[in-house]
């Protein structure tokens, strides 16, 4: 099918959508990798709080930002996300031009998740009990599930509309009307999100959080583990 005539390269996502995007996937991937190693637990913690930072700052921009970041603008009622993944199951759906629907539904569980596993893993730390670590890694593993079908639904969208949707995330441009478009990237708000992220490692890397004390919880507890499991 030709493209319609109206449909041009127009600005959708601002830079602080796409820097929080990237960044919190990158420290999704990092605090997963780092979670089975002692050595690198203040790296998981770091990349932790990072995450809780980043939503927050979503949170904040889905109220202020610019039309397609807000909030207003994707979340659906479940009526219209139904009606949406049935006009897509026969192929008659209209994609629209910020995100849709049904990505709209990954995306809140993402950052709900993010909330839920910060907020338990820091109450791990806080001294609270095992079944509350098990919790964490539960809702770890569930985000871990979320993202699979969010890349798979990525994947998925891009050949149903015949355009890179991560290029899009990438550099901001989608197919739409000329006068559906953002008129400015933000890139000093993505700069400052940037430059505190940094800022929070760089002061992080000075004066690591102290693991010693989390760690011995631990091995104590996986030793009493494996010793009421032989
Ligand atoms: C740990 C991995 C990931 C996480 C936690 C994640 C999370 C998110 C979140 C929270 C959003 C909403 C963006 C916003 O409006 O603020 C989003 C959108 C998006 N992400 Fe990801 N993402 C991940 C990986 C990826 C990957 C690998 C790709 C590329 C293949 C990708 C492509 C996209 C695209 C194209 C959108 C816009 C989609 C839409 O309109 O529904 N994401 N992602
Ligand atoms: C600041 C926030 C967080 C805190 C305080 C925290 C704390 C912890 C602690 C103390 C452990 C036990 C580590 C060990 O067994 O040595 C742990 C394990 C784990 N965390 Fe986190 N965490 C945080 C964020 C995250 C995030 C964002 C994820 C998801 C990417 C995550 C995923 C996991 C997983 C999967 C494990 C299980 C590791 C294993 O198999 O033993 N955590 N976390």
């Amino acid at each position: 099918m030709p493209l319609a005539p109206s449909k041009v390269k127009i600005l959708v996502w601002d830079a602080p959508t796409r820097v929080f995007h990237w960044l919190l996937a990158l420290c999704f991937a990092g605090a997963y990798l780092s979670a089975d190693f002692d050595r690198l637990l203040a790296v998981h913690l770091t990349l932790g709080y990072t995450m809780l930072g980043l939503v927050a700052f979503r949170l904040v921009w889905g109220l202020i930002g610019t039309r397609y970041a807000r909030f207003a603008n994707f979340i659906r009622k479940p009526k219209e996300v139904a009606r949406y993944a049935g006009q897509l199951l026969s192929f008659k759906a209209e994609h629209p031009v910020g995100h849709n629907p049904l990505g709209s539904v990954s995306i809140i569980l993402m950052l709900l998740s993010t909330l839920v596993i910060v907020l338990s893993g820091w109450l791990y730390v806080s001294g609270g009990p095992k079944l509350i670590k098990e919790f964490h890694e539960g809702a770890a593993a569930f985000m871990l599930a979320v993202v699979a079908v969010h890349v798979a639904g990525v994947v998925f969208a891009s050949l149903m509309e015949r355009q890179n949707l991560a290029r899009s995330m990438l550099n901001g441009y989608k197919l739409g009307r000329a006068e559906q478009a953002i008129r400015w990237t933000w890139w000093p708000i993505a700069a400052l999100v940037l430059a505190g992220v940094w800022g929070f490692w760089w002061l992080q890397w000075q004066n690591p959080p102290h693991t010693d004390t989390i760690i011995s919880v631990n091995t104590t507890l996986r030793f009493s583990n494996a010793n009421s499991a032989g």
